[in-house]
């Protein structure tokens, strides 16, 4: 799949700009602060309705703006379909698919895209919940159904807590411990698919990642992937246990089996601290580099690497299945972070697919093999090549 056209009206500090886009490798180029990453964010929220640098909607309107118009033609196999998103500082944002309107939520299914950002670098460094959410946004882009189930456990998970907040206060009476009882039975039930689904998904994107990780770093190195299962873990304390840490596929029977236990053994400890100690909530996933966890040891541009390698790894999983072709890959200022070396490999890695979207400020920092159509973006705008 690509994006042959992008239309902005009213987004970040772009009030109205348009932009062709061809077929490879298209880089953006520009100066700090320009707006080459307003650019690709655009699209990322065009594929996922979410930014990779805000959680909120609104930093993407222009300032004094009341809605932010986000359009693109993408193009596969000589189909094309024109996708719109509006987002409305109030009310609800909307979109529209060849110029009628869908749910919102619907959007998603008509455009894959994969993007790297200096913030993916946290995947690497930053808290289990960053890994959990990679790998469930994954997860529902390859089959949205999913989204259901993680809402539904993150409410039952809530209603949970909320019992055992009250029966650490008030003591848990005969009928509070049946409700629980209850409660657990579908946590379990809810988690143990969870569980399911993230150790598949594991196992599809190991040998991806370490290929990807050697594409760009070089055969001497290798990456390599395990799940932490909290359902695993001896005690409810968040310090890392060895005995949680596992390779290989889980069954969600064999999931729930361990959740049921684990609960079991750490009902005490959860009626003392009032919150579930167990479950996918609190899983991670476990990134080692050269036998050492990445996370603690890796050099940054190691870490970048591997951040780098994950995104990779997801984009080959998602072009495996995908009826549409390969996702847009987008990459915001990659190049500049690494050795000449892992840049020309990375080059090389990304060059088979359909599309390929480069932020860079300093053209010199892209490998020459990918510099083929240029685009120079100066204050909210595209300049003529020679400007
Ligand atoms: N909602 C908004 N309204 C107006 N301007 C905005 C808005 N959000 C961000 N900007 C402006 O957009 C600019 C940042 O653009 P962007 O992040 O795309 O820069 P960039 O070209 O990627 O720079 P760098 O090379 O530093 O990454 C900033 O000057 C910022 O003030
Ligand atoms: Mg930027």
């Amino acid at each position: 799949m690509i994006v042959s056209h992008l239309n902005l009206t009213d987004f970040r500090n772009y009030t109205s700009v348009d932009v062709a886009m061809v077929p490879g490798p298209n880089v953006f180029v520009g100066s700090n602060g320009q707006g080459k990453t307003n650019l690709v964010e655009a699209l990322g929220y065009l594929s996922t309705l979410g930014s990779h640098r805000v959680s909120t909607d609104h930093a993407m309107i222009r300032t004094g703006q009341d809605a932010a118009i986000v359009r693109a033609r993408l193009e596969h196999a000589e189909r094309q379909v024109l996708t719109e998103v509006q987002i409305n500082r109030s009310g609800a944002n909307r979109a529209q698919v060849n110029r009628t309107a869908i749910r919102t939520r619907d959007l998603p299914r008509y455009f894959a895209s994969v993007l790297f950002a200096p913030e993916d670098l946290a995947l690497v460094r930053g808290e289990p919940s960053g890994r959990r959410r990679f790998l469930d946004e994954l997860l529902v882009q390859r089959s949205p159904r999913l989204s259901g189930v993680m809402t539904d456990y993150e409410r039952v998970l809530k209603q949970r807590n909320t019992l055992l907040k009250s029966a650490r206060s008030s003591g848990l009476r005969e009928n509070g411990l049946s409700t629980l009882e209850i409660w657990d039975e579908r946590l379990v039930a809810l988690g143990s698919e969870i569980i399911e689904e993230r150790s598949r998904l594991i196992a599809e994107l190991l040998p991806e990642v370490a290929a990807a990780y050697t594409a760009i770093a070089g055969a001497e190195h290798s990456a390599t992937l395990m799940t932490q299962l909290s359902v695993l873990a001896k005690s409810g304390d968040d310090e890392v246990d060895d005995a949680a840490t596992r390779g290989g596929v889980l069954t969600a029977a064999e999931a729930a089996e361990f959740f049921r236990a684990a609960l079991a053994r750490l009902r005490r400890a959860e009626l003392d601290r009032g919150i579930t100690l167990v479950g996918p909530h609190r899983d991670d996933l476990v990134l080692i580099l050269n036998d050492l966890p990445a996370r603690g040891y890796a050099s940054h541009g190691e870490s970048w690497s591997f951040a780098l390698a994950l995104k990779l790894a997801s984009a080959e999983v998602l072009r495996r299945e995908s009826p549409s072709g390969d996702p847009v890959l987008i990459l915001d200022d990659v190049f500049a972070e690494l050795d000449q070396s892992r840049r020309a490999r990375l080059a090389s890695a990304v060059g088979g697919f359909e599309q390929v979207l480069i932020t860079a400020a300093v053209l010199e920092d892209v490998p020459e093999q990918l510099a083929g159509h240029i685009v120079r973006i100066r204050a909210g705008a595209v300049v003529e090549d020679d400007a």
